[in-house]
């Protein structure tokens, strides 16, 4: 199933240009937005799961964010990445893994994670998801998770996604993670149609 997955994933980075994608953003807004609003400085630690190809990280680069990661599935998703941002690809810390068995190696003040977790629709790969978040992020930091709101796309790429409201990814979450903001955000694709997300952020407190 992860190999089909990947597959899945190699496929459209390799075969899509970076605004052939719905998801595609030219700048990602509300999740710098929100990247403040925790506090983060260019000191802290911030990891984006499955951040494909995505802007974010030229942005925290701009920034002047200095312990960036970004873990993704799909290898040509994160050579498109480094190949945009060409010699600063260096400043960046690349993982290609799956983010329901990566093994992190250290802990990070926030998570990120537009579009990615909720492909996950299967209660082991959900509970293998929040195994790494609980280690992987420290006790304080913030976990900014984006996913389809419960009016979104029932799926995307192809493949079936679960949809949240704040409260259900709370409950999916845990009771170690505390809601602290929810916003609503509707992504206007490419092609010019709207997609309804939620962005939630979640402090660790245990
Ligand atoms: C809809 S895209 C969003 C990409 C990026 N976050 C953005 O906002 O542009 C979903 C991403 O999740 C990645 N992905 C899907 N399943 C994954 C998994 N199990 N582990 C790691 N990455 C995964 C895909 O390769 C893809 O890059």
């Amino acid at each position: 199933m992860v190999w089909l997955n990947s597959s899945h994933w190699e496929c459209i980075y390799t075969n899509k240009a970076e605004n052939e994608v719905s998801w595609f953003q030219e700048n990602p807004i509300l999740s710098l937005e929100l990247i403040a609003q925790v506090g983060a400085t260019p000191a802290s630690a911030i990891i984006d799961k499955g951040g494909g190809a995505s802007r974010l990280v030229d942005n925290l680069i701009d920034r002047g964010f200095e312990d960036v990661t970004v873990l993704d599935l799909s290898e040509a998703a994160l050579e498109a990445a480094k190949a945009r941002l060409g010699g600063r690809a260096a400043q960046v810390h690349w993982i290609v893994a799956d983010a329901t068995v990566w093994e992190p190696l250290k802990a990070y003040d926030v998570w990120h994670d537009r579009a990615a977790f909720h492909f996950l629709v299967e209660d082991h790969d959900r509970a293998a998801y929040v195994a790494r978040l609980e280690r992987a992020l420290k006790v304080g930091g913030y976990a900014i998770i984006a996913t389809f709101a419960l009016d979104g796309p029932e799926r995307c790429s192809g493949l079936p996604v679960v949809r949240y409201d704040p409260v259900s990814l709370g409950q999916t979450l845990g009771r170690a993670f505390q809601l602290v903001d929810t916003r609503r955000h509707a992504h206007a694709t490419p092609w010019g149609s709207d997609q309804s997300f939620q962005f939630s952020v979640f402090r660790r407190r245990s």
